[in-house]
Parts: structure tokens; sequence; C-alpha cells
């Protein structure tokens, strides 16, 4: 069964299948109003729920709209308003969603629960966020480098900020796409322990960005940080704010992402984000091809 369950458990050749396959995808796409359907139908006659956990605009409009676009239909499910909210067990929900859907993406707090929802689930399961990573965004965004500058094999990427679970997600990538990637940020907010190995660390921001062909952050306060720690972790990382001084550091043509929601001028200024290096809209955009072509990988398509 293809779940995919994070960019380190997926195989490096499915992986490019399905950055390959979702510029494909768009290409074809261009010019259309969005509810077209695809002339290729992966998901005809196929059911899929969206369970969130937590709040989404990208992921759930995304995944909506491509599985709509790819023939097929969609429950939107709250997990406060199931009763795997009220005690019922993750296996159990697993196995009965089983009996109603073809496919689950799912979005929530702990790991835990979406392994295990892929355990008892006869069906593939797709990881929309955890607090651990974030991997069909960083598809996304991999995907969107190379439209804009081609192979991100042996780019220089550079992340500025907490070592939260967006970062994880490329520290995977870096692995699997085989670029070089350097976190940058204060000691107390490094990534976890377990993806030691996958990057470098620069403390100096100025000195990290050098040479950079992507420079990327993300919100300080992430959805299951406690808002008690809002101002120490904006002191913290006041040194890391992605701004026009900081991308004068980087290669005259690097990049800059953020996968959005922003909190503007906190981790980037307005005139990074709206600028000549931002690529932003385009990473959200390309949520939409890209989680496409993970569900079609999923369903064996
Ligand atoms: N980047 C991202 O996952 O956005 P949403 O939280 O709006 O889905």
């Amino acid at each position: 069964m293809n779940h995919f369950l994070d960019i380190h458990k997926t195989d490096a050749a499915d992986l490019r299948q399905i950055i390959d396959g979702a510029r494909a995808t768009k290409e074809a796409r261009k010019g259309q109003p969005k509810g077209t359907p695809d002339a290729d139908q992966p998901l005809k006659n196929h059911m899929v729920a969206l369970i969130f956990e937590k709040p989404s605009t990208r992921t759930r409009v995304s995944f909506d709209l491509g599985v709509r676009q790819m023939g097929g239909q969609t429950m939107v499910l709250s997990g406060s308003e199931m009763q795997l909210g009220h005690g019922e067990t993750i296996a159990d929900t697993a196995r009965v969603l089983s009996r109603y859907v073809d496919l689950i993406m799912m979005r929530t707090f702990e790991e835990q629960t979406l392994l295990e929802m892929a355990e008892f689930a006869d069906v593939p399961v797709i990881n929309s966020l955890t607090n651990r990573s974030h991997p069909c965004q960083i598809m996304a965004d991999v995907m969107t480098f190379e439209e804009h500058r081609g192979p991100i094999a042996g780019k220089k990427v550079v992340w500025s900020g907490d070592g939260n679970n967006v970062f994880a997600s490329f520290a995977h990538a870096a692995q699997r796409f085989d670029f070089d990637l350097t976190f940058t940020g204060p000691e107390p907010l490094d990534p976890e322990e377990a993806l030691d190995g996958m990057y470098q660390v620069e403390r100096d921001p100025f000195k990290a960005v050098d040479g950079a062909d992507l420079v990327v952050t993300d919100t300080w306060v992430s959805m299951h940080d406690p808002q008690s720690a809002r101002e120490r972790r904006h002191n913290q990382l006041r040194g890391y704010q992605v701004n026009a001084d900081l991308m004068a550091h980087a290669k005259p043509d690097a990049l800059f992402m953020h996968c959005l929601p922003a909190h503007r001028n906190d981790e980037a200024t307005s005139e990074v984000m709206d600028g000549p290096h931002s690529v932003i809209f385009d990473e959200a955009e390309n949520r939409l091809h890209a989680q496409k072509a993970i569900m079609r990988w999923c369903v064996g398509g």
C-alpha cells in the first residue's frame, strides 16, 4: 500500500516521479478554469476523507480542489466533531473509514496518530502535517524551486529561524533530492536530534546565507507551540528575520520561500515576501499540483 507518510519513508525514484508528474499535470492544465476536470481521471468514483485536527487554508482547499479535478469526491472532517476526539481509538476509526473511503488525508498533532491511522487503515493515508513533519509542503517547494532554477540537486538551501516540523521535511528532502541544507537559528530552537547529520549549522545568519540558492523561513510560533512562548521566541529569533539585508548576502538570483501563513515583518519582511526573490505564491499553487501527483501515486496511477 502506498501511504505517503514522510519524504524519507518514500523511495527517491517515487519522489522524482511525483515531482515530474506534478509539473506535467500543471502544464497540461494551463489556462483552464480551476473547476475544469483533468483529461485524466485517476480518482474517478473515489471518495477521499480529508481529516483536520488543526486549522488550514492551503491544505484544505488544495486537496479538495485536486480531488475534484481528478474526478473524485471529498468529505472534509474536523477531528473535534468526530468520535476520534471523544475517545474512539485511532485503530477503530481507521478500520471504519476504510469501509467508506478510498483514500485518507490527515492533519493531526502527534505523529503517532498518523502512524496508527496508516497501520490500521486498508486504504492509503497521506500526511498533511503533524507536529514532526510536513512532507506535502516540501514536495511543493522542491517542485517550485525546480520550475524556477532547474534541478535542486547540489544547490544550497538555507533555513533561517525555528527548527520546526517544516524544517524536518526539508532535512528529509535534502537526503532524497541530494541538496545541501544549512540551518541558522538559536541553539534552543535547534531541530530535533533525529535529524542530526542531515544538515549543517551556522549560527551567524549572514554567514549562513553566503552562496545560498534558496532562503527559507517559517512562522516563529507554530500551531502546536504554546502562545505563552511567543515573546520568548520573538526575542530568540529576532536576529534571524529574513529581510533585504540578509537576502543581499545570498546569491543575486536566490529564491525566497515561506510555506505560509506568515506573520509579516516578524520572520520575514513584506519587502522580501513581495520582492523579486519571492516565490511564496507559486509554492502555495504548487501544493495543488504536487498533492495531485501524490494522490495519483497513492492509488497506483
Ligand atoms: N502551508 C500550509 O500547510 O498552510 P495551511 O496551514 O493553510 O494549510
